[in-house]
């Protein structure tokens, strides 16, 4: 699931949505689309996505699939950003030890401007010598780990892995990603990765050594996001189950 590099699309090289996309700071020359989209929009990020009704409907759907948990978890918001689920995160669990990880500075500085008591790692997710290189990143250290817009979209097979491995026996991952259809495919070239199908992602997740993977498909209440987002709640084995109530099974 390696994202192709794709930080010039097309859509970016049409002078409004450039415009719009990237405001005024300049773009970055790093390699992977996840970074150099992310460090050349950052500025612009939560305005976008206020503007798209992101924030307010991730607040909602989120509070939807996070299950309850007992109050002093440890929690991975992976691809935190600028931290608008990191948000979500601390409203349901107020107690728990929540941390951020994100591979764009430009993206963490305002995240530690919104959340400067939550710790947040520099790292990139598909390196193979993360785990275990700083003292937030050991492994089996969290039991909820979530990604929205991130893993799915840029992360590879051994990023999979990493989140199993920094999840303790009883862990639990959820992904929030982009479905692969028109739309998300028009996403994703604005974004710089391509929509992976939900089936590839649960196969990953099961090799990865989930037991219990699921995808789930947003209730139309949230429309349009229900054509936008998908779900996939991957549980370890010994994991207590729980229910949803807005989402059928993909
Ligand atoms: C669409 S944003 C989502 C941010 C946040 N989760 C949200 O919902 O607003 C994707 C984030 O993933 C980060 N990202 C992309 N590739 C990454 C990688 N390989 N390692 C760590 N973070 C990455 C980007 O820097 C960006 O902040």
């Amino acid at each position: 699931m390696s994202q192709p590099a794709q930080s010039q699309s097309i859509l970016l090289k049409h002078p409004l949505v450039g415009k719009i996309l990237t405001g005024s700071r300049s773009r970055s020359t790093a390699a992977t689309p996840g970074l150099s989209v992310y460090q050349a929009r950052a500025g612009n990020y939560d305005r976008f996505m206020h503007f798209l009704r992101y924030a307010q409907t991730r607040h909602m759907i989120l509070k939807d699939f996070l299950p309850p948990l007992p109050a002093d978890i440890t929690v991975l918001d992976v691809g935190c950003g600028t931290g608008i689920c990191t948000d979500v995160l601390q409203d349901v669990y107020p107690d728990a030890d929540i941390r951020g990880l994100d591979q764009s500075t430009e993206m963490l500085s305002l995240f530690r401007e919104r959340h400067p008591h939550i710790p947040a790692v520099s790292g990139d997710f598909n390196d193979p010598d993360l785990l275990g290189s700083h003292c937030l990143l050991k492994p089996a250290s969290y039991d909820l780990i979530l990604s929205a817009g991130a893993l799915s979209e840029y992360g590879d097979a051994q990023a999979y892995d990493l989140v199993a491995r920094l999840l303790n026996e009883r862990g639990i991952f959820i992904n929030i990603g982009i479905r692969k259809n028109p739309i998300g495919r028009l996403i994703g070239a604005a974004w710089g990765f391509r929509p992976s199908d939900p089936h590839t992602i649960m196969r990953i997740c099961r090799k990865a050594g989930f037991s219990d993977v699921s995808a789930h498909q947003l209730s139309w209440e949230w429309f349009p996001r229900t054509l936008i987002d998908v779900v996939i709640i991957a549980q370890k084995s010994g994991s207590a189950s729980f229910q949803q109530t807005t989402e059928q099974a993909v």
